[in-house]
């Protein structure tokens, strides 16, 4: 994929009306939208519409060019609004979403009583766990690194290989997988019976009767998937700038917001834009496209192992009864399983992973799909000195490596931590749903 080209004269094409449709295409000649929402003209088409405008007084003011305007505000805007997830019946619903909250947290399903997801994926730190590999049941490290959950309902594949195409397909393999919880049915239905409040929950998301076997599996992964979806990451000093520059003139205040974005953040955010080309790959409003990469790390998951990453992950995928094309998907119509039917593994998927977001970066070091790189410092040192040799042969043509000197370095690392919030904002309780309430008050109603 090549960088985006937009055509200038933001104003024009916001007065026309068109910047939305302007972006619609940028976001899909990114990969950011599905095909079942195309745009409804070709960004060339609004070239001459837009041609040679002035540009709003808040990118004037921070010297920013057409083309950089629209690239920041591609990455917004945040949080994007919530979409039900249409394979998962429970998702957006409230009971679905704290019987979710309470078994992430729960260690009773697991077989030895005692591991919960929350283990590995903890709330203070974006719901990563700040381990390189965190340890499995048997003491041994798991291949990957385990990424936070925030922002996780933005994606498409989960998982640094991609081996799921649903939030809830992929969370019956933890369910599953000895080494972390390790649970079945059977001991998922002793749970749930033997605690009236979640049952109730499960009834008043799921209806009655309690199904067992895999039915009881998947309806508790929809629910984990369900409250794993409500993790959105706090708006940023970023989001500040970008609402500012997608405002244009019509907001009086926007040129004071844009100037009290630091200036050496800006500095990196206009090289992460421009020459540094990240926003190939980190781009949208969760700063990934949601595909796979080398990013030119090395891959071995222990000596002599390589971590096949996308590779295994199609595989992985296709070979999956619970993948969107499968009876267990709740999706209406087939639309929803387009992007499953025609993904096709081919070699370059070797070594590839999943380009991560980079929102709440402060909370969820270690960083990588294997935890290799402890700081953004040494993410940036790796993009600086990038080893060429390493990557694919068939050419990611969108690395090379920056050299970047130390002041250049310090700039992107100040952008970058102007995609997480200076505090992290500690969710407010809000009031139970009255399905909710109905259970906690009188659960064996
Ligand atoms: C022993 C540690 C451990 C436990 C326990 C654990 N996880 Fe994870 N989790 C990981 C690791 C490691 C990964 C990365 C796996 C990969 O990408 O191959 C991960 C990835 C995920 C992802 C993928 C996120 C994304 O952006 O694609 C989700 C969702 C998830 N875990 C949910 C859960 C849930 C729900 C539970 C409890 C049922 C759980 N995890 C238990 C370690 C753990
Ligand atoms: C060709 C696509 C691509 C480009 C261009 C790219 N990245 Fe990445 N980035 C990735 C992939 C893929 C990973 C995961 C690498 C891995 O673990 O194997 C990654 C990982 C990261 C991480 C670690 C995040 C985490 O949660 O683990 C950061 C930070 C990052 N990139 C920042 C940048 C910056 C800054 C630039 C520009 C200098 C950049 N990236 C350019 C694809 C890309």
């Amino acid at each position: 994929m090549t960088r985006s080209r937009v055509p200038r004269g933001w104003r024009a094409a916001t007065r026309a009306g068109l910047a939305p449709r302007l972006l619609a295409a940028l976001l899909t000649v990114a990969g950011c939208r599905t095909p079942d929402t195309p745009p409804t003209e070709p960004a060339t088409a609004t070239a001459a519409a837009a041609a040679a405008a002035p540009l709003p007084r808040a990118a004037l003011a921070l010297g920013l060019d057409a083309d950089e305007l629209a690239a920041i505000v591609a990455h917004g805007p945040w949080p994007p609004p919530f979409r039900p997830d249409p394979t998962n019946r429970a998702s957006g619903d409230p009971a679905a979403i704290d019987l979710g909250r309470r078994l992430f947290d729960d260690p009773r399903p697991s077989s030895d009583g005692r591991r919960r997801c929350a283990d590995c994926h903890r709330a203070e730190l974006g719901f990563a766990d700040g381990r390189a590999r965190p340890p499995g049941a048997d003491g041994r490290p798991l291949d990957r690194n385990a990424q936070g959950l925030l922002d996780a309902r933005l994606q498409r594949w989960f998982g640094w290989d991609g081996g799921a195409d649903s939030l809830w397909a992929f969370v019956l393999r933890p369910l599953a997988d000895p080494r972390e919880i390790g649970t079945d049915a059977r001991r998922l239905a002793a749970v749930l019976d033997a605690d009236p409040t979640l049952a109730c929950l499960r009834r008043a998301a799921f209806g009655d009767p309690r199904p067992s076997g895999e039915a009881l599996r998947v309806q508790v992964a929809k629910a984990l998937a369900a409250f794993i979806e409500t993790l959105d990451s706090p708006r940023t000093r970023f989001d500040a700038l970008r609402d500012a520059l997608a405002a244009g003139d019509a907001d009086p205040g926007a040129e004071a917001v844009a100037r009290a974005y630091p200036a050496d953040a800006l500095r990196g955010l206009r090289r992460f834009v421009g020459d540094a080309r990240c926003a190939a790959c980190h781009v949208g409003p969760a700063f990934t496209h949601g595909e796979f990469h080398d990013a030119g790390r090395p891959y071995m998951a222990a000596p002599g192992r390589p971590d096949p990453g996308r590779h295994g992950g199609i595989a992985a995928l296709r070979a999956d009864p619970f993948n969107r094309l499968g009876a267990w998907s709740d999706a209406a119509t087939p639309d929803a399983a387009v992007r499953t039917r025609h993904v096709m593994p081919s070699h370059r998927n070797f070594g590839e992973f999943r380009v991560p977001g980079l929102r709440a970066l402060a909370l969820t070091a270690p960083y990588g799909h294997d935890g290799s790189m402890g700081t953004l410092d040494d993410v940036i040192t790796h993009y600086s000195a990038l080893d060429t040799e390493r990557l694919h042969a068939d050419g990611e043509a969108l690395l090379r490596p920056l050299r970047l000197d130390l002041a250049a370095r310090a700039e992107l690392r100040a952008f970058l931590s102007t995609l997480s919030a200076p505090q992290p904002a500690a969710p407010a309780p809000a009031p139970p749903s009255p399905a909710v309430a109905a259970c906690l008050l009188r659960p064996g109603a």
